[in-house]
């Protein structure tokens, strides 16, 4: 039987990876995978995570199955997080939620639900997306469509073309995906007041919104990267948001991530959480705990929460600093238009103008990983290797 597989090619970033680990120069410089990084290009555990592990060891009685969607605590804090207080009271009766098995898993469980709603919806993504966004979207059975958004000459968001296209081709009941956050792969974020006319948009064309939050905290502040989200939690009848812990909990392996979904009135919500339920089961049957407690533990816990919360402050401030660091390298002729995109885009990503050629010459010539598209992780930089990487991007454009 299996003699019949065929050989697939290796996923790009894994690649990546594997050929930056190869490479033995001492001075190589990895921008390729999405984790955030030390000024040692360590990938730590967090401080309250560690000590939340610690209480919980002394604490968990029991490693009996939790639930299908989960564990409640981990749900009521992160939408609590999210959304804060007051809209999460006002909204909750309207809310249905699963915990996933990372932001990959709530992506999933989020298109296997819109396809058992309506498996005639296409949804349409941004040009370009995460990579795995298609496939993990399209393989729950829906139609992929795409709309432009980032302009690769000024390296920001075409918001014109993007509204045009999805008027011009979506249908009633369409969703369109969108990143609440710290766009990946670009960096290019709509700004509030994009935000505030794309909520009026998908009221006028009766679009679902499916957000992904993959990165709040990461941006620039809690109130910001939800911006977009909590403004379309106010003003649309429905809504799916799918979250991950894996970044801004630096939670990665232990795969933690929340599916939500707001409907337009309670019954459909109470159906809609029993079809997370009910569809869990049928892929993992239930959600990995030890993250998701670790999760409800510091959220739920005054100090460890502050703890967090400070912590994840220095990651956003650090990244913000590499970028205003790596602006000013660029800043000379022929570098202007990467340096202001540079500084202004937000969280680990940003989409530099180069060729697939230009991004192989950076590896073979510089022992620079990045991936074929022009995207760096801002993570991957330090203070030290910043004005090499400026140079020798500079010397390949
Ligand atoms: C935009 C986006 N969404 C979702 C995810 C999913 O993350 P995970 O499944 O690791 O939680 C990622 C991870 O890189 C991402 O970049």
């Amino acid at each position: 039987m299996f003699d019949a597989l065929t050989a697939k090619a290796p996923d790009a970033i894994m690649h990546l990876m594997a050929m930056c680990k190869a490479d033995t120069n001492p001075d190589k410089i990895d921008l390729g995978v999405g984790v955030y990084k030390t000024e040692d290009g360590a990938t730590p555990i967090m401080r309250a995570v560690k000590k939340a592990e610690q209480l919980w060891w002394q604490e968990e009685q029991s490693k009996t199955y939790v639930s299908t969607v989960g564990n409640a605590d981990f749900r009521r804090t992160m939408l609590e997080l999210i959304l804060g207080k007051d809209l999460l009271e006002k909204y909750d009766p309207r809310l249905a939620s699963s915990q996933a098995a990372g932001g990959s898993g709530a992506l999933r469980l989020g298109a296997e639900l819109i396809y058992s709603a309506s498996p005639e919806a296409s949804v349409w993504v941004s040009t370009p997306t995460w990579a795995n966004h298609i496939p993990l979207i399209s393989s729950a059975g829906l139609k992929i469509k795409t709309y432009p958004y980032y302009n690769r000459e000024t390296l920001g968001v075409d918001f014109d073309d993007m509204l045009s296209a999805i008027k011009e081709g979506a249908k009633p009941g369409d969703i369109v995906l969108l990143h609440g956050c710290c766009h990946n792969p670009t960096g290019a974020d709509l700004s509030h007041a994009e935000w505030d006319q794309l909520s009026e948009f998908l009221t006028e064309h009766k679009l679902v919104p499916f957000v992904d939050l993959a990165y709040f905290g990461l941006g620039r502040g809690m109130d910001d990267d939800t911006y977009g989200l909590r403004k379309l939690v106010q003003t649309q009848d429905e809504l799916v948001l799918a979250a991950s812990c894996s970044k801004n909990f630096a939670l990665y392996r232990e795969r933690v991530g929340l599916i939500a979904v707001l409907t337009k009135d309670v019954d459909s919500a109470i159906n809609a959480q029993s079809q997370f339920g009910a569809i869990q089961r049928k892929i993992i049957s239930m959600p990995p705990d030890h993250g998701a407690a670790l999760v409800a533990r510091i959220l739920d816990d005054p100090q460890l929460r502050e703890e967090w919360t400070a912590e994840l402050d220095e990651m956003r401030e650090r990244m913000r600093s590499l970028r205003a660091q790596l602006s000013d390298a660029l800043n000379v002729q022929g570098g202007e238009v990467m340096s202001a995109a540079v500084k202004n885009q937000n969280g680990m990503f940003s989409t530099l103008p180069l060729s697939k050629a230009q991004a192989v010459a950076l590896r073979e010539k510089h022992s620079i990983y990045l991936t074929d598209s022009g995207r760096v992780n801002i993570a991957g930089t330090n203070t030290t290797n910043i004005p090499r990487f400026a140079e020798a991007l500079l010397s390949v454009i």
